[in-house]
């Protein structure tokens, strides 16, 4: 580990393989269970060339967390994950002093001669050592010995003072410790950041990453991600189930049904044994895919306006 290089100057790990191109990006994810569109993996590929950082932003349950996931197990790197939450501080997102060795270390270096508490008052000397440093996920990310992916999940979660701490990472894949220095990263983790928008992210934030809008997908793409996620179903009623989200998609409702809802939804028709949706008895088929009662409300009545057909 060096104190003094910048992170940036890390060797570039050989990432060229898997995320050469497009077409590389969405085969090798694709092999891993992610169905990504040709924008998606464009921007994966170019992220992971450039060695910047990815911001993904969309709607809940549109595959954010799940695409840095599946970025690892492509590029065959252990992926750390900071979940953010809000009053999440530097001690969880970068590191603590372990304050417990610390003491154990004077109480041990009390019968030494050489041993001045003097010292250790004026320096910190010895008590500030690599060694009792307690890494948290974007310090770990960095000193990993070996490439690494990291996962910044939810970062609209943390307050704005503590998105300003991560720029330094992001940018310059480094962690200033003040009793100790620059830390800087080895190899170049592979970063994702992922937000739904629930509040706007600062500009210096925004100009550290590539960025990408993950929307919910078309219908073809769901299709091919439901019949993936259960393989029992039948396709007409894959068709079926997938318009129907689509159509509510559409609607003006407060939580429109995500990717995970069509997955859900189709697990419990395939564990019921279902033919067809059966939107007359709407209490399960849109209970599974709506979260608020306003929007069962609205639904079923547009439902009711509107008869809708799968797509061609
Ligand atoms: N392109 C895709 N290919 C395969 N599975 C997908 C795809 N998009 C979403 N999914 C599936 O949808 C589900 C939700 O994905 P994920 O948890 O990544 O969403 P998210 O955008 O992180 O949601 P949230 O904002 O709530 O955290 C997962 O089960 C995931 O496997
Ligand atoms: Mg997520």
């Amino acid at each position: 580990m060096s104190y003094s290089q910048p992170g940036r100057g890390a060797q570039a790990d050989d990432v060229a393989g898997p995320f050469a191109g497009t077409a590389s990006v969405r085969a090798g994810l694709a092999a891993h269970g992610y169905l990504a569109d040709d924008k998606i993996a464009g921007v994966v590929s170019l992220a992971a060339r450039l060695g910047k950082p990815l911001l993904v932003e969309g709607p809940a349950g549109t595959g954010k967390t799940q695409l840095a996931k599946s970025v690892a197990q492509l590029a065959a790197r252990p992926l750390i994950r900071l979940q953010c939450y809000e009053g999440i501080d530097e001690s969880k997102a970068l590191y603590e002093w372990d304050y417990r060795k610390q003491l154990l270390w004077i109480q041990a270096a009390r019968g030494d001669e050489t041993f001045s508490a003097d010292a250790v008052i004026e320096d910190g000397k010895g008590i500030f050592d690599e060694r009792f440093l307690l890494t948290r996920p974007m310090l770990e990310a960095i000193r990993s010995p070996e490439p690494a992916v990291l996962l910044v999940d939810e970062v609209d979660r943390v307050d704005a003072e503590t998105e300003a701490l991560f720029l330094e990472v992001l940018a310059e894949y480094q962690v200033s410790v003040p009793e100790l220095g620059r830390l800087t990263a080895r190899h170049l983790p592979l970063v994702f950041l992922t937000s739904n928008g629930t509040r706007d992210l600062s500009e210096a934030l925004k100009r550290r990453c590539l960025f990408l809008y993950l929307d919910y997908p078309d219908p073809q793409r769901e299709r091919e991600i439901v019949a993936q996620a259960v393989p029992g179903l039948e396709q007409a009623l894959v068709d079926r189930l997938v318009a129907l989200v689509d159509t509510l998609r559409r609607l003006n409702l407060k939580k429109p049904p995500s990717v995970s809802e069509t997955i859900d939804l189709a697990r419990t028709l395939h564990l019921l044994g279902a033919t067809d949706l059966d939107l007359t008895a709407s209490s399960l088929t849109l209970n599974v895919l709506l979260k608020y009662r306003d929007d069962v409300q609205i639904a079923d009545a547009a439902l009711a306006r509107r008869p809708w057909q799968p797509r061609p």
